[in-house]
């Protein structure tokens, strides 16, 4: 019977910390710092996700046997490398990779030179800093439009753009790397001005513009092997139509029709399974899960990116899909056996509907009273941001509140359950996306 600590405080932990208290080989499941939802399956700790002292007493004291970590930053920081590190720690298991393979994730440009060694499809690139701006208005003028430029270091998702034309790409090309505005070109400009997203952006990763279905594909690895989980496609855009600015996450859906079993194939010869092998001749420690972020261009699977943790709200289908003992899971990674381990998906289709705050991904209020979740019959509902208040009322804690998730015999079926529920969930300023999964 194992001690599970699970770090993070979103919708994807909720989904995670459903699944682990499910499992019989769990005594007890602690979530740091967790939310109102996922004090219902387990206990919240008040420590932040990246509080590393403040993990260790905890661990020690409590006797915890797993830490599973949720998002991307205590690994980017270096949390299993601090494990292995202590003399008190470094035996106990921590899912997810040391900091020299976060940089799948932690860095765009190490992402792309390690598809490019590993021969991993993925859009042309080009890297540069504030001493190679003109280099990087020349490729510009090399590529078609639309233009894509990638911050290279975390900037909690806001690090991509889009630009329409050149003009607007060579602008923001010199802002990212903070070169003052109008220097560039052809005199390279002074370097005093302070780059868009501070040091993450001192790096720009230049891309080709690739066009086609995304399509969100996790593995959980221990280094040597690896086990599929369910495939799922996220919807990224605030309005419907996939219209207006980028948010979290406003729904998933899981199976995606196109992965069937020939694409799904190719993404394992040709993306996955380098992956792993490129990760281990590297010789970067790596026991956790790989987010690859694909994209479906004509029949062949690209990379757009990679993550070193789930997906949000990617999770919240994903786990409802996982038929087997995701702590089973855990522990073959662990210990390095995942190889002997089963997995098993449920045959359904799983959907899930995010209810958010009004004026959400821009200025939100929080604290509004959620009324109406013990209404809820027949769908499973994970909390994204929301805290419990001082007379212990769940309320509204961040811009995605809560995820609907459902079953269905088919995606239809399961959305029609996914809109139904979320009508009986009331706070102010409520709003969620009516098209989730009507584009496939
Ligand atoms: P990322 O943070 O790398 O996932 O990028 C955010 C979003 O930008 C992706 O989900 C895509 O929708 C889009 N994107 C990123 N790279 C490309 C690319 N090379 N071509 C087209 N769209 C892209
Ligand atoms: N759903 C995309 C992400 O978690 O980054």
């Amino acid at each position: 019977m194992m001690k599970i600590l699970l770090l993070g405080s979103g919708g994807r932990e909720h989904a995670l910390a459903w699944k682990i208290a499910q499992s019989p080989k769990v005594e007890r499941l602690f979530i740091a710092p967790g939310n109102a939802g996922t004090a219902s399956v387990g206990v919240n700790v008040a420590l932040k996700a990246d509080d590393f002292e403040g993990i260790r007493r905890f661990v020690l004291d409590e006797g915890v046997d797993m830490v599973v970590v949720g998002p991307e930053d205590p690994l980017v920081k270096g949390i299993v490398d601090f494990f292995r590190a202590d003399e008190a720690l470094k035996e106990i298991p921590v899912i997810g990779p040391s900091k020299a393979g976060a940089q799948l994730e932690g860095s765009k440009d190490f992402a792309k030179g390690f598809m490019q060694r590993h021969h991993i499809p993925t859009a042309a690139y080009q890297t540069f800093d504030g001493t190679t701006v003109e280099e990087g208005c020349a490729f510009l003028a090399t590529l078609q439009p639309p233009y894509v430029l990638k911050a290279d270091g975390l900037c909690a998702g806001k690090g991509v753009l889009i630009l329409p034309t050149l003009e607007e790409a060579q602008k923001t090309l010199a802002d990212m790397l903070g070169i003052a505005a109008g220097d560039v070109p052809p005199s390279g400009g002074d370097r005093g001005a302070t780059p868009m997203f501070g040091q993450a952006s001192a790096r720009v990763v230049i891309e080709e513009f690739l066009s086609g279905i995304e399509c969100s594909v996790f593995v959980l690895t221990d280094g040597h092997d690896y086990k599929i989980l369910p495939e799922a496609k996220d919807y990224k855009r605030i309005g419907e139509g996939d219209t207006g600015l980028n948010t979290g996450g406003m729904g998933s859906v899981s199976p995606v029709p196109f992965a069937d079993k020939a694409w799904m194939q190719k993404v394992e010869e040709r993306i996955i399974r380098p992956t792993v092998e490129g990760l281990a001749a590297e010789g970067l420690d790596y026991k956790g899960f790989i987010f690859f972020g694909l994209i479906n261009c004509d029949g062949d699977p690209k990379v757009i990116e990679y993550n070193c943790r789930m997906g949000d709200p990617e999770t919240e289908t994903v786990m409802l899909r996982l038929k087997s003992d995701l702590v089973d899971l855990l522990e073959g990674v662990a210990e390095g056996n995942l190889a002997s381990r089963s997995i098993a998906f449920d045959e359904r289709a799983a959907v899930c509907v995010m209810l958010v705050s009004g004026g959400y991904p821009g200025k939100y209020e929080k604290g509004f009273p959620i009324t109406g979740i013990d209404e809820v019959e027949g769908s499973v509902v994970f909390h994204a941001g929301t805290a419990l208040n001082a007379e212990g009322q769940v309320v509204t804690a961040g811009g995605r509140v809560i995820a609907v998730s459902s079953y269905g015999k088919d995606k239809a079926e399961a959305l029609q359950k996914s809109f139904a529920e979320a009508q009986k969930l009331h706070f102010t300023g409520k709003y969620f996306r009516r098209d989730i999964g009507q584009d496939l």
